[in-house]
């Protein structure tokens, strides 16, 4: 939906070609970091190409309702007062974090050992999903909770006053969780540890270190082990987000299944906890190269070219990967279509419960455009037919889902007959500016009015 709640229907038509630059939107994980960290330093945290998006807009309204101070520049350019490790202030509104899973639950960790109360809710999408996941580790450090049936928010959270440190080993794969630990962490005293068994992304870990944090990282047969020293003085930093893989998904999956397309999407961080699509896509036979190689901020950077495939293949996925690429299996599912023969994804049992069941919106919008799909619970298979055989023709649930509105119009651009999304207001969480953007490339995507 809209800010205002009124749907959007969008119907996105097979395009001739997309030709031309993409330059995608600052990277979320990084932006909402950003800010949450500028508001637990003492002074002034500069960040350039933040996202826009609604996402990260509430979680800058909540560092505010936390007592720092935000100020948008214009242009991406942002800066944060903060307020330093331990100094929230009490909240004297309810926190709306609006679709945002990471914004909720790393807000909550950052709030959970203060002492201080806080309520959170967001929307339909965000009140339904777990937030046991968090309070559980939460309630280590001493923090209380108290939400709906099943961990569900609304949710007020009774910050520890006296936190105990807290060594956690996180029982799914989410950086979510594990981020929300060691932002409480920060003002527990002593040593905080988390263990993670699979890698998820690491931004928490490389900018509380930028940050000045003292944290380290250890690989060893329990898995990673973070290890994490409370109570640090945070120094305010200059921030250049760099731009989202996960949106770049979008233009780069859409090139490879268009006709007569030859996209450039620049500036990409490929953080290997982040880039697992592209190795995947490029294991399917896809024309997609890594141009101007570079590192920036200690990440490694490319631009990507990414050209029609017309002879992509389906395989199988590794299930170890499946963290490096978690949000880009709505999109990877839309190219498989396009594939002969099957794509199998194993161990993605977190697509359960992300803003949407994400394996059953798109196997049903799949379904409905003529693909056919198999599903268990934590695995799915999409059957492709190849370039130029995909039906379409069909109108599909976004959801709440910006990751399942945008696949699903980019699947319209190559499929036979147009796709209806009954509803892309949700594209406004994390990509803003995907329609003209698209549009820019030469997709044909209308709104349904007209
Ligand atoms: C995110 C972690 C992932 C991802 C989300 C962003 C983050 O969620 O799906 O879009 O910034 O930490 P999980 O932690 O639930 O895997």
């Amino acid at each position: 939906m809209s800010a205002h709640g009124t749907p959007i229907p969008m119907t996105s038509r097979k395009a001739a070609g997309l030709r031309g630059v993409a330059n995608v939107p600052g990277d979320k994980s990084i932006s909402h970091r950003s800010l949450i960290l500028g508001a637990l330093s003492v002074g002034e945290t500069r960040i350039t190409g933040l996202l826009e998006g609604d996402d990260v807009l509430d979680t800058g309204r909540a560092m505010e309702a936390f007592g720092a101070e935000v100020i948008n520049h214009g242009g991406g350019a942002w800066s944060v007062h903060g307020v330093g490790v331990g100094g929230f202030a009490e909240p004297t509104q309810v926190i709306d974090c609006g679709n945002s899973g990471t914004g909720v639950r790393l807000i909550m960790g950052a709030m959970a050992t203060s002492p201080i109360t806080a309520t959170f809710t967001g929307d339909a999408s965000l009140n339904g999903r777990p937030m046991g996941r968090v309070t559980v580790p939460l309630a280590l450090f001493g923090t209380q909770s108290v939400g709906r049936a099943e961990g569900r928010l609304p949710m007020t959270i009774v910050g520890a006053a006296d936190p105990v440190p807290v060594r956690y080993t996180v029982p799914v794969p989410s950086a979510q969780v594990k981020s929300a630990v060691l932002f409480a962490g920060l003002n527990a005293p002593g040593e905080t540890v988390v263990i993670e068994k699979e890698a998820t992304r690491d931004h928490t870990e490389r900018m509380f270190a930028g940050f000045g944090a003292e944290i380290t990282v250890e690989d060893t047969d329990e898995g990673r082990v973070i290890t994490l020293v409370g109570q640090p003085e945070l120094r305010p930093q200059e921030i250049t987000v760099p731009r989202d893989p996960s949106s770049a998904a979008f233009p780069v999956c859409a090139a490879l299944i268009v006709e007569g397309s030859d996209v450039l999407v620049p500036n990409i961080g490929l953080n290997p906890t982040r880039a697992g699509l592209f190795t995947t896509l490029r294991e399917m036979g896809a024309d997609l190269e890594y141009e101007n190689l570079r590192e920036e901020g200690g990440e490694p950077v490319a631009d990507l070219r990414a050209k029609f495939s017309p002879n992509l293949k389906g395989i199988e996925v590794p299930p170890e990967r499946a963290a490096s690429m978690i949000d880009e299996y709505p999109v990877l599912s839309v190219v498989a279509s396009f594939a002969t023969g099957q794509t199998m994804m194993r161990g993605v049992r977190e697509l359960r419960v992300k803003e949407s069941d994400r394996i059953d919106a798109m196997a049903k919008g799949l379904r409905a455009a003529g693909i056919s799909v198999d599903e268990g619970e934590d695995w799915w298979a999409v059957t492709g037919r190849g370039h130029g055989d995909v039906p379409g023709g069909a109108t599909v649930e976004s959801r709440l889902d910006h990751r399942i509105a945008m696949s699903f119009l980019v699947m319209g651009m190559a499929t036979e007959n147009p796709m209806t999304v009954d509803d892309a207001g949700p594209v406004a969480t994390s990509f803003p500016i995907f329609e003209p953007l698209m549009a820019e490339l030469g997709a044909q995507i209308t709104r349904s009015n007209q």
